[in-house]
C-alpha cells in the first residue's frame, strides 16, 4: 500500500465516526412519528427522546477531552465504537420507553466523543499541505450520514418499521469499530507521552522521512506545559464563539425540522416536504466537497467569511418568503431556493471550518480539553436550538426567526473577520509556535 493510500485508508475509517454522527441524529425525525404510536408516547417523552443524543453528546463531550489526553485517542474512539454498537442496537430492540432514552443518551455519549476526537486524531496525523482537506472528510461524512438517515427513513416510512431505522446505524458502528482496532495511535499524543520511536515510525508510514523527522524536530519543540497567555485567551475565544455561532444561526432548524419549514412554505404533501428535505441533504453534502476542495487553497477565513456573507443574505431572503399571509408558489420557491443558498454557505464555511479550527489552534499540551470545552459548547448550544425552535415560530412567526438568526450571522461575520486566525498550510507546532511569539 502507498503512503497516501494507507493515509487515506485511515482517514476513511476514523471519520466513519462522522457518518454516525450525521446518521444518528438525522434519523430520529421520521423514526419519532413512528415510536410516538408504538409507545404512545406524551409530547415530554417525544422531547427526551429526540433531545435524548443532544443531552448525552453533552455529557460525551464532558469526559472526551481528559479521556483521549489520558489514553489516546484510539483506544478512546475504540470503545466509542463499542457503545455505539451496543446502545444503537439496544434502542432498535427495547420495548420500554424509559429504556430507548438510556439507549439514546448512550448513543449521544458516544457522539459527543467521537465528534471531537475523529476531526483531532485526523489533524493530528496528517500533513499540513492536506490538513484542511482531510480533517473535513469528518463533516463530509456528517452530511452522509444524514443523507442516508433522509433515505433509511423514507424507504422505511410505508411499514413504519422504526426499529430498522434507528437500527441500521449497528453497521456503520461496528466497521468504524473493526476498523479502528486497526489503525495507528495519533503520532502527536505519542510524542507527548514520550513515545518517541514509535510516533517517528508511524509518522514515516504516512510521509516521507525527511516531512517526518521535520514534523518530529519541531514537535520537540513544543513545551510540555502551556502559558496562559493573551493569544491562548483569544483562541479559547474563538473555539467557544465558533462552536455557538454553528449552532445559533439556525443550521440544525433546517437539518431537523425541514418537512416542518417547508409545510409551512406551502408544500402540501407530505411526499413533497420530505423531497424538498432530501434536496437540502444533497445539497449540504454537494458543499462540503466544494469547502474539501478549496480550504487548502484559498485557506480557512476567506471561505469562513464568504460563506457566513451568503448565511446571511439567504436568512434575509427566508425571512422576506414568510412575510404575505398568504402562502404561494412564489413563497414555496423562494422558500427552497434560500434554504439550498443557506444550507451550501454553511457548509462551505461553519459546518467543516468550526471543527477544522478547533483541532488546530490549541497547544498539545491541552489540545484535548481544549476541544472538549469547545464541542461542549457545540452541542449545548444544538440542544437550546432544538428545544427552542418551535416556540420561537410561534412567537416570533418564521419571518422574525429566520432574520433573528440573520442578526446572529451577521455578529458571527463580525466576530471571525477580527478574532478567526488562518492556519492554511502550517503544521500545528508552527501554528503553536507562533503563538509562544505573538505574546
Ligand atoms: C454540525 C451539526 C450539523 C451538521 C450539518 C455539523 O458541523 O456540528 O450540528 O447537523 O454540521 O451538516
Amino acid at each position: 500500500m502507498s503512503k497516501n493510500t494507507y493515509l487515506y485508508t485511515i482517514v476513511f475509517f476514523s471519520a466513519l465516526g462522522g457518518l454516525l454522527f450525521g446518521y444518528d441524529t438525522g434519523v430520529i425525525s421520521g423514526a419519532i412519528l413512528f415510536i410516538r404510536k408504538d409507545f404512545d408516547l406524551s409530547s415530554a417523552l417525544i422531547e427526551l427522546v429526540v433531545s435524548g443524543v443532544l443531552f448525552g453528546a453533552v455529557l460525551g463531550a464532558i469526559v472526551a477531552g481528559v479521556l483521549s489526553d489520558r489514553f489516546g485517542r484510539k483506544k478512546l474512539l475504540l470503545v466509542t465504537a463499542l457503545v455505539f454498537t451496543l446502545a444503537t442496537l439496544g434502542s432498535a430492540m427495547t420495548n420500554d420507553a424509559g429504556w430507548l432514552i438510556v439507549a439514546r443518551v448512550c448513543i449521544g455519549i458516544a457522539l459527543g466523543i467521537s465528534s471531537m476526537t475523529v476531526p483531532m486524531y485526523i489533524a493530528e496525523i496528517s500533513p499540513p499541505h492536506m490538513r484542511g482537506r482531510l480533517v473535513s472528510v469528518n463533516q463530509l461524512f456528517v452530511t452522509v450520514g444524514i443523507l442516508v438517515s433522509y433515505i433509511v427513513d423514507l424507504s422505511f416510512a410505508a411499514s413504519g418499521d422504526w426499529r430498522w431505522m434507528i437500527g441500521l446505524g449497528a453497521i456503520p458502528a461496528a466497521v468504524f469499530g473493526l476498523g479502528m482496532l486497526f489503525l495507528p495511535e495519533s503520532p502527536r499524543w505519542l510524542m507527548k507521552m514520550g513515545r518517541m520511536e514509535r510516533a517517528k515510525k508511524i509518522l514515516c508510514s504516512i510521509t516521507s522521512e525527511t516531512e517526518a523527522m521535520k514534523e518530529i524536530a519541531d514537535m520537540q519543540k513544543t513545551p510540555p506545559k502551556v502559558k496562559r497567555t493573551p493569544w491562548l485567551r483569544r483562541m479559547f475565544i474563538v473555539g467557544i464563539g465558533l462552536a455557538i455561532f454553528q449552532q445559533i444561526t439556525g443550521i440544525n432548524t433546517i437539518i431537523y425540522y425541514s418537512p416542518i419549514i417547508f409545510e409551512l412554505a406551502g408544500f402540501k404533501t407530505a411526499t413533497s416536504a420530505v423531497l424538498a428535505t432530501g434536496i437540502v441533504g444533497v445539497v449540504n453534502f454537494a458543499f462540503t466537497i466544494v469547502a474539501l476542495w478549496l480550504l487548502d487553497k484559498s485557506g480557512r477565513r476567506k471561505l469562513l467569511l464568504i460563506g457566513l456573507a451568503g448565511m446571511i443574505l439567504s436568512l434575509v431572503a427566508l425571512g422576506f418568503a414568510f412575510m404575505p399571509d398568504q402562502v404561494s408558489t412564489v413563497v414555496g420557491w423562494l422558500t427552497l431556493v434560500s434554504l439550498m443558498v443557506f444550507v451550501a454557505s454553511f457548509a462551505i464555511s461553519l459546518g467543516p471550518i468550526f471543527w477544522l479550527l478547533v483541532a488546530e489552534i490549541y497547544p498539545l499540551a491541552i489540545r484535548g480539553k481544549a476541544i472538549s470545552v469547545a464541542t461542549i459548547t457545540n452541542w449545548g448550544a444544538n440542544l437550546i436550538v432544538a428545544l427552542t425552535f418551535l416556540t420561537l415560530i410561534d412567537v416570533l412567526k418564521p419571518t422574525g426567526t429566520f432574520w433573528l438568526y440573520g442578526g446572529l450571522s451577521i455578529i458571527a461575520w463580525f466576530f471571525s473577520y477580527f478574532l478567526v486566525p488562518e492556519t492554511k498550510d502550517k503544521t500545528l507546532e508552527q501554528i503553536e509556535l507562533e503563538h509562544l511569539q505573538r505574546t
